[in-house]
């Protein structure tokens, strides 16, 4: 299988690519800003490819699709990991923070997908992932300094209900997974001191079975997965 995953240098999307490149029969493209780690992470496997850059910048969004075509005629799975938190009382966020959120967690996903359209679905189902959050599902439980980083999840899990809706066609199938607090270092930005219930390796490895067989039992759903709240 060929697999784009964005935001791979820590957290979630380190585990993600780690445990999906054990497969020799998955290449894993691994997308973050951060060179050193992705260099890293490629030690010692054959399989992941490495880009380091934004992905708000459309010409890395153009350089995922040139990668991914020079390596393969299909995207299998294309996971938007890649997140960006603010915690800060809502009269002092900023505009240009408040683009920088939404840049990454919604707008990036959204023309990320729009590139990669040629080398998704057709005669093979593509399974696109959008990995949101709690605080941003209707009705759970919110806390003070999220509003731009939740309302940004929110959004972005709006986003997978229409793109499964126009994308089914294709063949292509698209999901959300709201995720609860895993232990990363955006967790200790959000809820400094907060012990989580899971590590990453333990998210990630949710997350590699939804994406492999998710597709066959889901489109266009926000699947609330924590235990606990926060
Ligand atoms: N941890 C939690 O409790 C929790 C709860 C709910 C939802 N989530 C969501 O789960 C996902 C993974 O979170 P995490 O906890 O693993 O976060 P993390 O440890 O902070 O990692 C975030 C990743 O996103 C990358 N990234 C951020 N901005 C980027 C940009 N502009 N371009 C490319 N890459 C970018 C970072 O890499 P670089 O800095 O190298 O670019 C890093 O690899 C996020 O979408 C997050 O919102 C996490």
């Amino acid at each position: 299988m060929f697999i784009v995953v964005t935001g791979a240098s820590k957290g979630i999307g380190l585990e993600i690519v780690k445990q999906l490149a054990a497969d020799d029969d998955n290449i894993v493209l691994a997308v973050s800003r951060s060179n050193k780690t992705l260099n890293e992470l490629q030690k010692g496997y054959q399989n992941i490819l490495v880009l380091s850059g934004d992905i708000t910048s459309a010409s890395v969004q153009k350089k995922i699709l040139t990668i991914s075509k020079k390596h393969a005629k299909h995207i299998d799975i294309l996971i938007h990991n890649a997140g960006h938190i603010i915690k800060k009382a809502f009269e002092k966020i900023s505009a240009g923070e408040l683009k920088t959120v939404y840049d990454v967690n919604v707008f990036a996903p959204f023309l990320l997908t729009q590139q990669l359209l040629p080398l998704m679905g057709k005669r093979t189902k593509t399974h696109v992932i959008t990995i949101s959050s709690m605080g941003g599902v209707q009705g759970s439980s919110k806390f003070p300094g999220l509003s731009a980083y939740s309302s940004s999840k929110a959004a972005l899990a709006g986003l997978t209900e229409c793109l499964a809706e126009e994308l089914k066609e294709k063949n292509i199938a698209v999901n959300c997974l709201a995720i609860g607090a895993v232990q990363t270092e955006m967790l200790g930005k959000a809820f400094p001191g907060y012990k989580a219930p899971l590590n990453a390796k333990q998210m990630a490895n949710f997350i590699i079975d939804f994406a492999l067989t998710g597709h066959q039992y889901f489109n266009g759903k926000i699947i609330p997965v924590s235990s606990t709240t926060p």
